[in-house]
């Protein structure tokens, strides 16, 4: 089933951004196809012109199809971004497997409604969502209220209730790994599962979680133009995003919990049993590993 926005369904902002989603994709699917070079925006945080070209053309699209909107993209534009609309753009998630030609990367835009009187550090509502992956072709498309959709077709969050049954998935920052508690959290949990993926593309974690690929995906130290998306579609298709403690989620988090709802609190409770320290799963240390092979070929 090709890229298609869904029909019989109002869907006034997302559908407009899904033509957009699709035109950007296009691009960076061009470059992929071609030898682009890369560079170092930090210390190992990647950026190509795919990045950036990427973004130029989503930012004339929006202001050709929604010329008062504010736009904040993650390559630095900010564009009117006291108005009463606010588009978050990602015109590449994914860049480290696009620079090393792993096919896993998407274009991802969420609007976020800011009406007057919302003080600078509050959330609005998000509006639309739309995620689009070049190479697979599959355009996640969600509308608040109006529900979620792949390629034309509504989804939902899986059904699994049981941690031990579930697929999950986790990403980790480019910068400044060492201040980052996730490798932990990510061997706790890929004991207790079926496994944890971590494909490195924030906005296919989540829109994979709504469409149910995923039972759910935690991630620390995302932005906006990582979530905002994604957030709408697991929300739209029946799942719940929050904090790691079940407070509300918002765009300047620097946690998110998205799950099938299902598994929301016993993901939740091993959360709060990994911050204390209490209830870890033993595992072998290397050395050990070592040492019992030595003993092994000794006897
Ligand atoms: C990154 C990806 C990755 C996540 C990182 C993000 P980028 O975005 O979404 O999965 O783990 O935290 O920064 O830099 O490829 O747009
Ligand atoms: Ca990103
Ligand atoms: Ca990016």
């Amino acid at each position: 089933m090709p890229a298609v926005v869904p029909t019989g369904v109002d869907l006034p902002f997302a559908s407009l951004a899904a033509e957009i989603a699709i035109e950007a994709g296009a691009l960076v699917r061009g470059f992929y196809n071609s030898a682009v070079a890369t560079e170092y925006k930090g210390e190992v945080d990647l950026v190509t012109e795919a990045d950036r070209a990427s973004e130029r053309l989503m930012v004339e699209l929006l202001h050709r199809h929604f010329p008062t909107h504010g736009i904040y993209g993650e390559e630095g534009t900010r564009d009117r971004i006291d108005n009463e609309y606010r588009w978050y753009i990602d015109p590449l998630d994914g860049t480290t497997n696009f620079a090393h030609r792993y096919p896993v990367f998407c274009v991802s835009m969420g609007l976020e409604h800011r009406p007057a009187g919302l003080a600078p550090d509050e959330d609005g509502p998000i509006l639309a969502g739309v995620i689009y992956d070049p190479t697979r072709d599959e355009l996640f498309v969600a509308e608040k209220g109006s529900g979620a959709y792949l390629n034309g077709r509504r989804i939902h969050v899986s059904t699994t209730d049981d941690l031990g049954e579930s697929l999950l998935a986790t990403g980790f920052p480019s910068r400044k790994r060492h201040d980052n508690p996730n490798i932990h959290f990510y061997q706790e949990i890929t004991l207790r599962s079926h496994g944890v993926r971590r494909a490195g593309s924030a906005a296919l974690d989540l829109a994979y979680t709504a469409c149910g690929r995923f039972d759910g995906y935690w991630e620390f130290n995302l932005n906006p133009w990582d979530t905002s998306a994604g957030v709408l579609l697991v929300t739209e298709a029946g799942g719940s995003v929050t904090r790691f403690d079940g407070s509300p989620f918002q765009l300047n988090s620097k946690e998110l919990l998205a799950t099938n709802r299902l598994l929301h609190a016993p993901l939740m409770s091993l959360f709060d049993d990994m911050f204390a320290g209490r209830n870890l799963e033993p595992i072998l240390t290397p050395a050990e590993f070592a040492a019992r092979r030595l003993a092994k070929a000794g006897g």
